[in-house]
């Protein structure tokens, strides 16, 4: 039977528009003066080319195909900034058109669908949450207000390092604990994991587990998230792991919020004493300008117990583990901490601005060991043009930082550990110096620098001021192993074993 004429018509009037439609694409691709970078494969891209540690792949990749080049990972373009130039150009100059994050399934599943500050689109939503960080959760005066809890916790580390008696002990656990316990009596107003905490919901151990496992389904390369449409096979498994994780988080989440709402509720003369307190009285507020809905405080409470706990333990476990390499920088570390604070007391907060060669260390080892080397993932939001080539809009953008903090152009010898090169120097780590930018820069930097930093410099300053670290006695400096495993965080792949011993007064570890 012969086909009526319509469809005859329909067919070369559709066959006309597809071709349109290539010819205009074709053009379009042949018009974009894009980044330079390595031809890529079918389905894969260049996935063959990246490694278990991407920002080395990256690195290794950067040093043929320059300081911004082109990649394709799956069905996604992803542009690498490799130089302090090109940085600054994506985080400062062309900031607000890279201020979102891209679509992940670990956005969608570990935090409310995208609710949290982290992976929140650029919108008013995120730009609401940036400003609660600012004006409430990490003012001044609200930190200021916690430093009685870190100094408990500080105390807490010194006591434990001390009873450790001269025995081998695996330092990240004890540091990871100081934060967990420093950020959860902040957030949480107490600390819940507490072994000795009666109807505690969770074991210490438990949610420390998930927290590792959080922090490695948010920086893993999933698959689904590159070649969308073989996701819905989740080949790895992670969404799966995904999805368990976040019903155990919820679960702990619900139990804290059901907590505080009854304090609240019940308590005559109640006050906001932790962040979920604020975030509790701020989703009760009318006039704000997008509702802060349930699981957006969930969501919240959960990106700052992620992001307070794993990135400091992470960046002091790096310091001491290079300082046992370089033990000539104890020795000038010691006799700053002796003359500045003398040998009968603790390190302080206050003491710190008096501390430069400690805040030396703390700068260095971050510019060697960044906890986010390739800081978080950003997209762009429009076609952009960055030195002279073509970014459209939807491409993924990563700032390697891991690369430029270790170009030779910018550091001396910049494999060698060396704080002397911050010394005297005006370089700090606000996101303002684009030659060290651990906590990132721009519209999506770390809101929680200034915590972590406290954390961070307070505790090695009194880790340094207290002990004297030893590795094993079988062990030599030159053995230690300073390799590292990827994932949101860059922590060691094997964790440091170390001896701590008391170089005070015995009576200043009666705390
Ligand atoms: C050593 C300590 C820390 C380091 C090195 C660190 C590093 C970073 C980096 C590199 C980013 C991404 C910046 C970018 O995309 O340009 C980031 C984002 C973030 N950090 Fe931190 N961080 C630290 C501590 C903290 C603390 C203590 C908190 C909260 C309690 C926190 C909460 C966050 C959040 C919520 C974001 C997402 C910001 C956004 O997307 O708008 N971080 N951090």
């Amino acid at each position: 039977m012969e086909a009526p004429i319509w469809v005859s018509y329909a067919a070369l009037w559709l066959a006309t528009v597809a071709l349109l439609l290539l010819l205009s694409t074709n053009r379009r691709r042949r018009k974009l003066n894009l980044p330079p970078g390595p031809r890529s494969w079918p389905i894969i891209g260049n996935f063959n080319l990246v490694g278990s540690l991407p920002h080395r792949s990256f690195h290794n990749l950067s040093q043929k195909y320059g300081p911004l080049m082109m990649l394709r990972l799956g069905s996604h373009r992803v542009v690498v900034a490799t130089s302090v130039e090109t940085a600054s150009l994506i985080l400062k100059t062309h900031d607000l058109s890279f201020a979102s994050r891209p679509r992940t399934a670990a956005g969608k599943h570990t935090t409310y669908n995208y609710s949290d500050i982290t992976w929140s689109p650029y919108g008013p939503y995120w730009r609401q949450a940036r400003k609660m960080c600012l004006t409430e959760l990490f003012s001044v005066k609200r930190l200021e207000s916690f430093e009685y809890i870190r100094t408990e916790e500080m105390n807490s580390l010194i006591k434990q390092l001390f009873s450790s008696n001269g025995k081998q002990i695996a330092l990240k656990d004890h540091l990871s604990n100081v934060s967990l316990n420093v950020i959860s009596r902040m957030v949480l107003g107490k600390r819940y994991l507490d072994e000795g905490e009666e109807n505690s919901i969770i074991r210490p151990e438990e949610f420390k587990k998930m927290l590792d496992e959080l922090f490695l389904l948010n920086g893993v390369l999933n698959i689904g998230d590159w070649i969308p449409y073989i996701g819905f096979l989740d080949l790895q498994g992670f969404v799966k792991r995904m999805k368990d994780l976040a019903k155990k988080f919820d679960r702990f989440m619900e139990h804290v919020l059901n907590e505080h709402n009854k304090r609240r509720a019940t308590s005559e003369e109640w006050v906001a004493r932790d962040m979920v307190d604020v975030l509790l009285e701020l989703a009760d507020d009318p006039n704000l300008e997008v509702k802060l809905e349930r699981h957006g405080v969930k969501a919240f409470t959960q990106d700052l117990i992620a992001g307070g706990t794993e990135s400091s333990a992470v960046t002091v476990e790096w310091a001491i583990s290079e300082l046992l390499k370089n033990p000539g920088i104890i020795d000038k570390a010691t006799k700053e901490l002796d003359l500045v604070v003398g040998r009968r007391r603790w390190v302080q907060e206050k003491d710190i601005p008096s501390l430069p060669y400690v805040r030396a260390i703390v700068k260095e080892t971050m510019r060697l060991h960044p906890v986010a080397p390739m800081l978080v993932p950003r997209i762009a939001r429009e076609d952009a043009q960055i030195a002279g080539y073509d970014i459209p809009k939807d491409t993924r953008v990563l700032v390697n930082t891991w690369t430029i903090q270790r170009d030779a152009t910018v550091y001396e010898n910049p494999e060698v550990f060396s704080p002397e090169r911050f010394v005297g120097k005006n370089i700090d780590v606000l996101g303002r110096h684009y030659e060290l930018l651990p906590f990132g820069s721009g519209r999506r930097m770390c809101p929680g620098y200034s915590l972590g930093l406290k954390v961070i410099e307070s505790s090695l300053a009194n880790l340094l001021h207290g002990f004297s670290w030893k590795l094993p006695a079988e062990m030599k400096a030159d053995d230690l192993d300073m390799e590292e495993i990827f994932g949101l965080s860059n922590p060691r792949k094997v964790p440091l074993v170390v001896v701590a011993e008391p170089r005070l007064p015995r009576n200043l570890y009666d705390l």
